[in-house]
């Protein structure tokens, strides 16, 4: 198989057998989840790649991605938390080449960063943005989108700023009515998938297609782990198997998952990853804190505490099977003793440090999961997020949180709103 996961667990935490067991006993949970639950109909939209990301859809996001692609040198994607993780993630990870300069807006109220980027859109000719966001309510990127809308009405007039402009929210949003208003490019925000489940709509996959991404790719991937998750057994199920490690995992005390890779590419995959399962399974008192190792330079600061410190924390390292990069330690006759490196790649060092990490946390009594994927391409990526997000909610019913509900962000609000004078706020 493409993707897999193993566990190392030399304390041993789990008693022989107790994974076994906890598969065979989340079965049911699995065949209601696959069956599709009517309890969470309003919020599974993504579970069926098909319905918000066919092959229609997707030429279509294209046809829109290459008349922004053909003019523009620079795209601003205005979203936060789930509206822009996901294609932020794939971008860092992916990297594409030939596309318009992507840089993010609406994910923060920072003064310092509104004028940056501000700044830096005067050395582009022409820019273009997205404003994505559900319901159109949150902060940041609703105070961002009047900044954009201001700059690009100044740079470019009205009429031509309009054709510039994409907004990406619900139907029924005021967003909606804003751009029939005048004459922005609207695309569509599923109102049965939450933000932090988006990347297989418009939502993530237009800004992707935007950047270069191959978004065929993307949600074929998405698509191969979906037919994969729903036809694999309980016993063998790659993703009820990493729900019910996670969940043992915190019936045994542990309070923290630590993601730990060795490609930094995987930074902002990692955050996503840290929404999805904090923003999921947060909430009623319970859940695994996600945390992140971004090594080999994380391992000179946390790898202290992660090797000797509190036990209050297991890993899942990812590992990337692909050689996609190769670069040779030349030899070197100046006395600078990294001799025995000489001819070595980079790639093979890598591999072994991230090697020695796995095998000295192991040893020090840290589980250790490892999800082995082939490779760092879009098809992958695909498959990834849609691992992370079927396992998020297994992972959620196996605790008994509602997966898609976040009612303690809603708290900070409350006081910020009242005491910026939202109408309404108390
Ligand atoms: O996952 C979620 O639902 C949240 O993180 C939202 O995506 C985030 O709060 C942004 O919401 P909106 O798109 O409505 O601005």
């Amino acid at each position: 198989k493409d993707i897999t996961l193993s566990f190392q667990d030399r304390r041993p935490v789990l008693a022989p057998g107790e994974l076994e067991e906890k598969l065979k006993a989340s079965a049911s949970l699995l065949a209601e989840v696959v069956a599709g639950e009517e309890q969470y109909q309003d919020s599974l939209g993504w579970l069926h790649v098909d319905d918000y990301a066919g092959p229609a859809r997707v030429d279509f996001l294209l046809e829109q991605a290459a008349r922004v692609r053909a003019d523009a040198d620079a795209f601003v994607v205005i979203g936060i938390g789930g509206s822009n993780q996901a294609s932020r993630a794939a971008v860092k990870a992916l990297r594409p080449k030939d596309g318009p300069a992507i840089l993010w807006a609406g994910n923060t109220i920072s003064a310092c960063e509104m004028a940056r980027t501000l700044e830096e859109l005067d050395g582009y000719k022409s820019i273009y943005t997205d404003c994505i966001a559900k319901n159109f309510e949150t902060l940041e990127p609703g105070i961002a989108f009047r900044m954009l809308r201001h700059y690009l009405e100044k740079r470019y007039g009205e009429a031509d700023a309009a054709r510039r402009i994409f907004a990406t929210g619900t139907p029924d949003s005021t967003l909606h009515q804003l751009c029939r208003d005048h004459g922005y490019t609207f695309l569509e925000f599923p109102g049965p998938i939450g933000g932090r489940c988006s990347i297989g709509s418009d939502v993530g996959l237009f800004p992707m297609a935007v950047a270069g991404i191959d978004i065929k790719a993307i949600t074929q991937g998405m698509r191969d782990m979906r037919d994969r998750l729903f036809a694999e057994p309980a016993e063998e199920n790659i993703a009820l198997k990493y729900a019910c490690l996670r969940n043992l995992m915190l019936r045994h005390g542990y309070k923290l998952e630590m993601m730990a890779f060795f490609e930094p590419r995987l930074d902002y995959f990692a955050k996503w990853w840290i929404q999805a399962f904090a923003e999921s399974e947060g909430k009623d008192g319970t859940g695994l804190y996600p945390v992140v190792s971004s090594n080999s330079e994380d391992l000179h600061s946390i790898g202290q505490f992660i090797q000797q410190g509190s036990p209050i924390l297991f890993e899942t390292f990812i590992e990337v099977r692909a050689r996609d990069a190769s670069v040779i330690m030349p030899a070197e006759t100046k006395k600078d003793y990294f001799q025995y490196l000489d001819g070595k790649d980079f790639w093979d060092i890598n591999d072994t440090a991230r090697k020695a990490t796995m095998e000295a946390h192991s040893e020090g009594g840290i589980p250790c999961l490892n999800l082995s994927v082939p490779a760092l391409d879009a098809h992958t990526l695909g498959q990834m997020y849609y691992f992370f997000l079927f396992a998020c909610y297994l992972s959620c019913k196996l605790t008994g949180v509602n997966p898609f509900n976040q009612p303690g962000v809603e708290a900070y609000k409350g006081y910020m709103f009242k005491n910026l004078g939202k109408p309404g706020a108390n």
